[in-house]
């Protein structure tokens, strides 16, 4: 077996982030590749993973320069400081979510230093990129997560519970927006016994709501109401949709006691789902969920990482979902990059090799220029 590449793997430096972009399984696995592995140290302490498994695995530690030095190969969960990476070899691959639209300065300065960015979240949505998709891990551990920081906040049970003392009603819980996250925010807050119901712009998915025993609540009649865009993503509605969906949402949001948002159109700011007038009408004690807050927020008045107080209904949102789930998210953040390298490991040339489907869509720079489509366009 030819000698592979040094893959470095760093700890993550964004305030608040936990995770860390390989675990003691993925180096093994890597390792097992041909791939020689190093690893900052304290690089997976937040996400309970010490340097010491991480040796155990194969792996080198140290301190941030000596891991990069010669790197043919940087995983990060966030886009590493280019600042860093000086030390690496010319053309090596950052492979991490870079936020390619949000940090486009940082792309540009991958591009200067001859960096090969590659943005794991503009994997493509295809059957055989499905256990390399970032987005999908990590939105159904948020929709988990964003249900029990409402049963946190909620003043009351979500079961229903009958006891001697008198019956307690189950709470009722309304999902907006049924992708990755929507679905397993549906699931979770099922299993925790609420009554729930969700809604969508994509018809497809009033079958997989109802799949999964709750209710739909589905604009009818209007022209467009498929609203499936490219590659299963949504697209933006016609105000003639938006309109009949705001009336709908009035009326039945009023009856909700906890409100789980997780719309998105990729490359668009968050479609605004719910008003400041809507949740006047909502119980006090309700309970809102924004989980599109990254994006600008589905929810008039929500704030990252706060729970505001509006006519007596809470409404919070993190910031970075995920991060509050660190062992969960990394090991599936690391498994995610370790099926794409594995995937395209040519075994002649003892490395990773990128076919032309994916390789386009998720690289951003290459020989000192920024080349992705959806950057140029
Ligand atoms: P997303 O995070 O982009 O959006 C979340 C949900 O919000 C989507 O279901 C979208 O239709 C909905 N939405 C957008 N505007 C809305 C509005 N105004 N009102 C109500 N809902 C609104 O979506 P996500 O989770 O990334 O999934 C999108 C699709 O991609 C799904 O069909 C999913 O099954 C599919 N998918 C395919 C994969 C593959 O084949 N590799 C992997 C993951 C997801």
């Amino acid at each position: 077996m030819k000698k592979g590449p040094l893959i470095a793997v760093l700890k993550e430096r964004a305030p608040g982030e936990t995770r860390v972009a390989a675990t003691p399984e993925t180096v093994r696995k890597l390792t097992a590749l041909g791939a020689s592995l190093a690893v900052e140290s304290g690089a997976g302490a937040h996400a309970f993973m010490s340097d010491a498994e991480y040796e155990a695995e194969g792996a080198k530690t140290g301190p941030a320069a000596d891991v990069l030095r010669d790197a043919d190969i940087v995983l990060g969960v966030q886009g590493p400081d280019p600042a860093l990476l000086s030390g690496v070899r010319s053309g090596a691959w950052i492979v991490a979510a870079l936020d390619p639209f949000g940090q486009r300065e940082q792309v540009d300065a991958y591009a200067k230093a001859g960096l090969e960015a590659l943005a794991m979240e503009f994997m493509p949505r295809i059957t055989r990129a499905q256990s390399m998709d970032i987005l999908s891990s990590q939105s159904n551990l948020s929709g988990y997560k964003a249900v029990l920081a409402c049963a946190q906040e909620f003043g009351r049970a979500f079961p229903m519970m009958m006891t001697a003392a008198g019956t307690i009603t189950a709470a009722r819980c309304f999902i907006m927006g049924v992708g990755v996250a929507g679905l397993q925010a549906i699931a979770t807050a099922r299993r925790l016994g609420a009554q729930v119901s969700a809604t969508d712009v994509r018809s497809a998915t009033k079958e997989q709501i109802q799949s999964l025993g709750a209710k739909p609540i589905f604009v009818e009649d209007v022209a467009g109401i498929e609203g499936e865009g490219s590659g299963g993503y949504a697209s933006e509605m016609s105000e003639e949709y938006q309109s009949a969906q705001a009336e709908l949402v009035s009326r039945h949001i009023s009856k909700q006691n906890i409100v789980i948002t997780t719309a998105l159109i990729p490359g668009k700011p968050a479609p605004r789902l719910v008003s400041d007038a809507q949740i006047a009408t909502m119980r006090p004690g309700s309970v809102i969920f924004d989980m599109a807050v990254p994006q600008g927020g589905n929810v008039e008045g929500s704030v990252a990482d706060q729970v505001v107080e509006r006519h007596g209904v809470k409404i919070m949102g993190y910031s970075n979902a995920p991060a509050h789930l660190p062992a969960d998210a990394s090991g599936l953040f690391a498994r995610n990059i370790f099926n794409f390298l594995s995937a395209f490991w040519d075994a002649e040339q003892g490395k990773p090799v990128l076919d032309e489907e994916i390789g386009d869509a998720i690289r951003l720079t290459k020989d000192g220029t920024v080349v992705n489509k959806r950057l140029l366009g």
